[in-house]
């Protein structure tokens, strides 16, 4: 993962490297780090922990370069240490370099680097990278990054500063994102487009295993075999403000209050009159011809994927596979002309995500993603894309770019399964009704944070959880579990309600938090005994309920009940209850709740 930016220009350097590691932050931020050309030397600045670590280890030191490189890690390799924080040099401290990335034959690359007489100061597979450039380098840095090139392996994106060049910064990549700009004060590298947007609108893509070459006035680009090539920038449209937590504690809190507003409008973006999804009008001619569906994505998206698949098996009458990106990419799930492919991706830099797109495409599998980040790299690589209208997500834990995931792909189903024949027109409009009411029932169950807040304390004192339903409440289920574990780090489980006999069920103990999912009318019953089951051995329970099942749970505690809707839409509604009960549950533990530890918002690794 983690986040590289460059900039040499007019300008003193530092405070354009540390704004732009800021906006890079959601890609890791464990430890942090610049490097500039000052006088002849490369000088390194470089912590562990958060960028205002690094602000405050530089706060007493006078820089004046104009050229430098920085980073925002996650580490892979070595942990998040200062000495493993990047940049790291080469042995002769010629090369200084930022990498994003991971070096799968780093070790047997270290060990002969060791026999020829190099020394390693840190355990990450960068320095190898640092000291290879050294071992190639007879003047050309060019040449030497070629010869590099041919010897990695694994991902990378880089930047790099050789002390022989000190107004030049040099980046290559392959696997990992790495994109170029310029405006009239300098020249920028970036892992990605926001940090970018400030300065310019007009961005360079890097190809795999395309090198630039950046200086003060121009940029030159260099194809794999060291030619120099042309490129032409694309123009980026984005809003040039970062969010911000206006009088919210946090960004997560911000942000499930927003969903009312973002799921009407990634309704209302996705429909024209009559008409769903209008500008999928070619790949909607294949529908009749597809055998199978799959959903692929990581995390909240991949759980996205499993209740839309669901949805879309009942409605189109087609085969539905629901599958992590990074057991897609490797796995053996047949795939064809006749399938379609469909990857969900917040950030849409997801690196398994990706791997998994360009597979399906190698098969002539149709592809269409489910985005939020316009302009990225797995939107711009499918052959459709529905763009959810969520805007900037900002907490890691995501919770509206998830439910507008999940409201896009509902849409789709019905329009599918219409275009299909497989359901009338009237069934369509019926179902489509109701997805309207959503937004407004999402608004009903945040006006009861209180309840929310008041049910977090079935997790109090407790470390770990159980989230329990049949169907699409396992989806929810899931989706629970992660929201809970990744910002409470309370170890929760997620489980099919009715396989608990099989093994599970021994792990109970008195006082465990079970939260049931129950709004599939019909597997009421079968859940509801899975609850008497679970209360008879001392679980404590939390139901989720539809408020048309309150007289059958009269008896029952700890009852949420959430507004009638489908069956099949519910899970977007428990997801809303269950992301505020997470976060009241993790905001009582004192957690980091908006970066929580040992996580990036974008997982660009994989
Ligand atoms: C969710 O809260 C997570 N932080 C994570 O599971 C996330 O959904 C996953 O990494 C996928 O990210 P993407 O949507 O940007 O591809
Ligand atoms: N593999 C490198 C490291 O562990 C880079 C990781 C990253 O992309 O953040 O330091």
């Amino acid at each position: 993962m983690c986040g590289i930016i460059g900039y040499t220009g007019r300008n003193k350097a530092v405070p354009y490297l540390i704004r732009g590691l800021e906006h890079l932050e959601y890609r890791g931020y464990d430890s942090s780090g610049i490097a500039v050309s000052e006088n002849g030397e490369i000088i390194t600045v470089k912590t562990s922990g958060r960028i205002k670590e690094l602000k405050n280890k530089l706060s007493g030191i006078e820089l004046r370069a104009k050229c430098g490189i920085g980073h925002t890690r996650w580490a892979t390799h070595g942990e998040p240490d200062d000495i493993n924080s990047h940049p790291h040099s080469s042995m002769s401290g010629l090369f200084t370099i930022v990498h994003n990335g991971i070096i799968e034959n780093y070790l047997p690359l270290k060990k002969e680097l060791i026999s020829e007489g190099f020394t390693f100061k840190s355990s990450t597979d960068t320095e190898v990278i640092a000291n290879l450039l050294e071992k190639y380098y007879e003047g050309d840095v060019l040449s030497a990054v070629k010869k590099c090139r041919n010897i990695l392996e694994g991902s990378y994106a880089i930047c790099i500063l050789c002390k022989d060049f000190p107004d030049v910064i040099f980046g290559t990549r392959k696997g990992s994102p790495l994109l170029c700009g310029k405006d009239r004060q300098g020249s920028f590298f970036s892992s990605d487009i926001p940090a970018l947007i400030p300065y310019t609108e007009n961005i360079f893509t890097l190809g795999e295993n395309e090198t630039a070459v950046i200086e003060k006035e121009k940029i030159c680009f260099y194809d794999s075999e060291g030619k120099k090539a042309e490129k032409t920038s694309e123009k980026i449209e984005l809003p040039r403000q970062s969010a911000e937590k206006g009088d919210f504690p946090h960004f997560m809190l911000k942000e499930i209050f927003e969903q009312p507003r973002v799921l009407k409008e990634t309704l209302d973006s996705l429909i024209s009159g009559e008409e769903l999804f209008p500008e999928l009008s070619e790949l909607k001619k294949s529908f009749f011809a597809l055998q199978k569906i799959c959903f692929v994505g990581c995390g909240s998206a991949y759980h996205a994927g499993l209740a839309a698949g669901i949805l879309t098996q009942k409605l189109g009458n087609i085969t539905c596979i629901a599958e992590t990106a990074s057991e897609f990419r490797y796995g053996n799930i047949p795939l064809d002309s006749k399938t379609l492919c469909i990857f969900i991706s917040q950030s849409g830099e997801t690196a398994d995500t990706l791997a998994a797109l360009l597979k399906a495409k190698e098969k002539k599998a149709k592809t269409l993603s489910v985005i939020n980040v316009p302009e990225s790299s797995i939107a711009r690589e499918s052959d459709s894309v529905i763009y959810t209208k969520a805007g900037p997500e900002i907490a890691v834990a995501t919770t509206k770019a998830y439910t507008a995931q999940l409201i896009s792909l509902y849409l789709f189903a019905l329009c599918f399964a219409h275009e299909r024949w497989q359901i009338k027109r009237s069934e369509r409009d019926l179902l489509l009704r109701e997805l309207r009411t959503l937004p407004e029932k999402v608004r009903k169950i945040i006006g009861q944070k209180d309840k929310a807040e008041l049910f977090s304390t079935l997790f109090d004192g407790k470390n770990e959880g159980w989230f329990i339903g049949r169907g699409n409440d396992f989806a929810a289920a899931m989706e629970g579990s992660l929201k809970m574990k990744e910002i409470s780090y309370i170890n929760t489980g997620a489980y099919p309600a009715g396989e608990l006999k099989h093994g599970t069920i021994s792990l109970l103990d008195k006082g465990t938090p079970v939260v049931t999912l129950c709004c599939e009318e019909r597997l009421f019953p079968k859940t509801f005994a899975n609850i008497k089951e679970v209360k008879a051995r001392g679980a404590k329970v939390l139901i989720l309920a539809k408020e048309s099942f309150a007289p059958s749970l009269t008896d029952e505690e700890n009852v949420f009940l959430l507004p009638d809707t489908a069956d099949e839409f519910a899970c977007l509604l428990q997801a809303v209850a269950l992301q505020l009960i997470s976060y009241y549950t993790a905001e009582k533990r004192g957690c980091d709740i908006d970066k929580p530890k040992n996580l990036a918002k974008s997982v660009t690794v994989e």
